[in-house]
């Protein structure tokens, strides 16, 4: 895609360069909660991410060409054990600091959920520890509360219905 463009969300897959930089976005916001502790930990992950078949998938999100934030779907999530009978989960949705408050987060999810309907799938889950009521905002809405590493989990789940307005 041209860079001519403002803002653009293309796959990690086609922008294999933004991988490293990614990583230490993912480090700096999730490093402490995450079981990825160290910058390595996360190429990995990304790597596994997008050598996987569909539907792993994960976007990137450049602002004047430079990465502003991220946006995952993934057959399983990263948290062991909770509801494997679920699938495929959004994850690691990030938009840097400076550029938030700008509709970027929904636009990443948007872009996630569409991808997920283009596959066949109409429902897709997450969980948050901490963002709720912005999902609730765009249309999820809380199935469980969990306990995971200590920490509290809300899982939630988004239908995909076309026709409907979006949010
Ligand atoms: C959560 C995050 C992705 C939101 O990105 P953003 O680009 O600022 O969000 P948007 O501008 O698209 O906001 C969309 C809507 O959600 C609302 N919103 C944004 N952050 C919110 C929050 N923390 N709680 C509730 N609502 C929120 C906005 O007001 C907006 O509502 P409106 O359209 O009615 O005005 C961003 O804050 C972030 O990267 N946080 C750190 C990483 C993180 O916690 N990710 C989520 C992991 S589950």
């Amino acid at each position: 895609m041209a860079t001519l463009h403002r803002e653009r969300i293309v796959s990690l897959r086609q922008d294999r360069d933004r991988l490293s930089a990614l990583a230490s976005l993912h480090q700096a916001e999730w490093g402490k909660i995450s079981p990825f502790k160290t910058v390595a930990q996360h190429e990995e992950k990304l790597r596994f991410r997008i050598s996987g078949p569909p539907p792993s998938e994960t976007y990137v999100l450049l602002i004047k060409d430079e990465l502003a934030g991220s946006v995952s779907l993934l057959q399983h999530d990263d948290i062991a054990g909770v509801r494997p009978d679920l699938s495929p989960w959004l994850a690691s949705l990030l938009v840097v600091p400076k550029h938030r408050g700008r509709g970027y987060g929904r636009q990443l999810v948007a872009h996630c959920v569409e991808h997920a309907w283009q596959l066949g799938f109409s429902t897709l889950y997450l969980y948050t520890h901490t963002h709720p009521e912005f999902y609730i905002g765009l249309g999820w809405r809380v199935i469980e509360h969990r306990g995971v590493r200590g920490g509290n989990v809300t899982i939630m789940e988004h239908r995909y219905e076309p026709g409907k307005p979006k949010r």
